[in-house]
């Protein structure tokens, strides 16, 4: 198992938690308590809260797209054949364990539209950021966001459910042995003994 993965696996999972976590926390325990509280002591509490709540979103935030983005380069370099390129010279640098496997003869992304479902994926998780951090800023240009609190964070919440879903799926493609069985091809360069 390659350290490196696995770090930046743990990494993006406590940071999806605690993004997500934060969310439902707010969507359905804090928004609704503060409805029945006076309108100034609601502003007061909700200022606190945004004050020590935005340093958490910010680094969720930022641990998402470097643990995101890193992973799926590696992964990239681990699916494709072997050759040189300044992509797999930055993920020898960082993770040295990982070597290119050359899934289904190099075509492993394309049949399982891997890219599509991670562009899908990486649009509606920018999207979520946005609202996450319109949620906990203060600038006047996302005050609408601010002004219904309720129905973004509904909607916010909503973008990190189908993210997850994606996630999901994505990872299902290449969970177990590494094996196609709709094609009867071996995924992993050299594993052909093993299953024909
Ligand atoms: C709302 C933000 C996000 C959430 C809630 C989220 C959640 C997840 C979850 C739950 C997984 C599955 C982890 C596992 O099974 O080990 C995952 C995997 C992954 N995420 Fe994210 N993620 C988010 C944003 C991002 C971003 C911004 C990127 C890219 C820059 C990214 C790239 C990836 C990649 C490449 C994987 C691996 C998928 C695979 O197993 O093939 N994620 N994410």
């Amino acid at each position: 198992m390659d350290p490196v993965t696995l770090v930046l696996r743990w990494a993006h999972v406590l940071a999806a938690i605690v993004a997500m976590g934060g969310l439902v926390f707010a969507r359905f325990a804090l928004v609704p308590t503060l409805s029945d509280v006076d309108e100034a002591t609601r502003d007061r509490i909700h200022e606190g809260v945004r004050r020590r709540w935005l340093p958490w979103v910010i680094g969720a935030i930022t641990v998402l797209l470097v643990s995101g983005l890193l992973n799926f380069l590696i992964f990239q370099v681990r699916v494709s054949p072997p050759r040189e390129s300044g992509l797999t010279a930055f993920v020898a640098a960082i993770a040295p364990g990982v070597t290119a496997e050359g899934w289904d003869d190099g075509r492993w992304m394309r049949a399982t539209n891997y890219h599509a479902l991670f562009g899908v994926k990486f649009l509606l998780a920018m999207v979520a950021f946005y609202f996450a951090s319109a949620l906990v800023g203060r600038g006047a240009g996302t005050q609408w966001v601010r002004n219904d609190r309720a129905k973004w964070l509904t909607v916010t919440l909503g973008l990190t459910v189908a993210v997850v879903i994606l996630s999901g799926w994505m990872r299902q493609l290449h969970t177990g042995p590494a094996y196609d069985p709709d094609r009867g091809t071996a995924m992993a360069a050299g594993a052909d003994e093993d299953v024909n």
